[in-house]
């Protein structure tokens, strides 16, 4: 297995952009447009970089299923040793469908419901990430009506702002809804112990998604870390420390989070502790290996401001309205005499807030062009919508010199899918029907 060497993903060749054999503009004329564009072997690669660098301990890398979900990916990961970090009946489903072991999941959240906790014991999770004395005290019940043992690890809070980009991605501080406080965490196992129906298998925190220095990983797990040897004496045989994922990709021109000075800096940590590695990346495995291409409809002046209409908008890629997000945006083919104008690159959606980017050095486009919104593997397709009754795009996966449909383009019957007009006679309601 390759130490995961990382390339450029999408490099351009002779003035246009390629995955592998394959030119954006081929695939963008042979699929449609808005389509989101993934390359195998550069998740591949990130997934081998990631492993590697903790080699030298006992760990799982639990895939963080919310950043991108596409089957074909999950059963790649799979395939690889990956496990899943899950949280959801419906990310449950997809990762076994996919075929990763049950025994490699982590359930997350802060809300799980009864069914969820009941389905999860079923199927054998490795563990229950626990948030609350109300969820540990559910889990304790539910596990007890099926005459089961559920394994839990507690999600301390550790009172750590993280350094994300935006306040919604940090989830280390006792303002956000995450995890327990230091002290309830050592009250939510004591009262844990001695009940036949809990396992405490581990300890967890995760403190937020981007993050591009180890430090506040180290800040972290030394909380955590610091709590095993009294949970050990009081009892507990703890198996496992998960410290989360949000291990960050360059958007722009920050620098890239080497994955090699995070695991110099926090191995020591757990080989002092004695105890299994769970991490939970998304972003890192599959951030930097999706592109979006979307083509330009209309280009327009208003007043002092270029605009340029894309085919794809917020309903594609929320990040940008969402979180204020920065995607590099680069056209496919690169025109012959480019000229630059500042522009807002803008969706077809009814909403000001719809733009993929704002007061951007662009090489101006025209109408056909297609551009290629870049690092949009994770988060992209996996918050996309139906808003505006619009369609959600095809996925395509790049495995060597073949493109694969792993997610075909939705069609208009879908958006109405489950939907029915109580009144309506029977017969009636086909397509274009009045
Ligand atoms: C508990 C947990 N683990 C892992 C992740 C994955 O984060 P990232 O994709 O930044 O690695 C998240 C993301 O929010 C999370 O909430």
């Amino acid at each position: 297995m390759g130490t995961g060497v990382l390339t450029v993903p999408f490099p351009r060749v002779d003035g246009e952009l390629c995955a592998g054999p394959f030119r954006l503009s081929e695939l963008a004329e042979r699929f449609g447009t808005p389509l989101y564009v993934y390359h195998l072997e550069q998740i591949e690669a990130r997934y081998h970089a990631f492993t590697h660098a903790f080699r030298e301990v006992d760990h799982l890398v639990a895939y963080s299923v919310k950043a991108n979900g596409n089957l074909a990916i999950l059963h790649r990961l799979g395939q690889l040793g990956a496990g899943a970090d899950i949280v959801s009946l419906g990310e449950l489903y997809r990762a076994r469908r996919a075929g990763i072991p049950t025994e490699r999941m982590l359930y997350a959240g802060v809300g799980k419901t009864e069914e969820e906790l009941r389905e999860g014991i079923e199927a054998g999770i490795y563990s229950f990430n626990v948030e609350s004395r109300g969820e540990l005290k559910r889990l304790d019940a539910v596990a007890a009506s099926m005459g089961a043992v559920a394994p839990f690890a507690i999600r301390v809070n550790p009172e750590i702002v993280s350094p994300t980009p935006h306040e919604y991605t940090r989830t280390g501080h006792a303002e956000t809804k995450f995890g327990v406080m230091v002290d309830e965490g050592f009250e939510l196992y004591a009262w844990a112990r001695g009940r036949p129906h809990l396992r405490a298998r581990g300890i967890d925190v995760h403190i937020g998604s981007q993050i591009l220095e180890p430090r506040p990983y180290f800040d972290a797990l030394s909380r955590v870390i610091a709590m095993v040897p009294r949970l050990r004496e009081e009892g507990d045989e703890l198996e496992f420390v998960d410290i989360g994922g949000g291990y960050g990709v360059p958007y722009d021109a920050e620098p890239r989070l080497v994955i090699e000075d995070l695991a110099n800096v926090i191995l020591p940590l757990v080989k002092s502790a004695g105890l299994r590695l769970v991490m939970e990346p998304g972003r890192f495995i599959v951030g930097e290996a999706g592109v979006l291409l979307t083509r330009v409809e209309y280009v327009k002046r208003l007043g002092t401001k270029w605009f340029v209409i894309v085919d794809g908008g917020m309903s594609e890629l929320i990040r940008p309205s969402h979180y204020d997000a920065y995607h590099a945006i680069e056209p496919v083919v690169m025109p012959g005499a480019p000229h630059i104008e500042v522009v807002d690159v803008v969706g077809p959606i009814c909403e000001s807030g719809d733009f993929l980017a704002r007061a951007r050095p662009l090489e101006l486009p025209e109408p056909g062009d297609v551009l290629a919104v870049r690092t949009v593997g994770a988060y992209g397709f996996a918050m996309a919508s139906n808003y505006n009754a619009r369609r959600r795009p095809a996925e395509i996966l790049i495995e060597g010199d073949q493109a694969h449909v792993v997610r075909e383009r939705e069609t208009i019957e879908d958006l109405v899918r489950g939907e029915t007009i109580p009144w309506e006679k029977p017969g009636k309601g086909g397509r274009g029907e009045r």
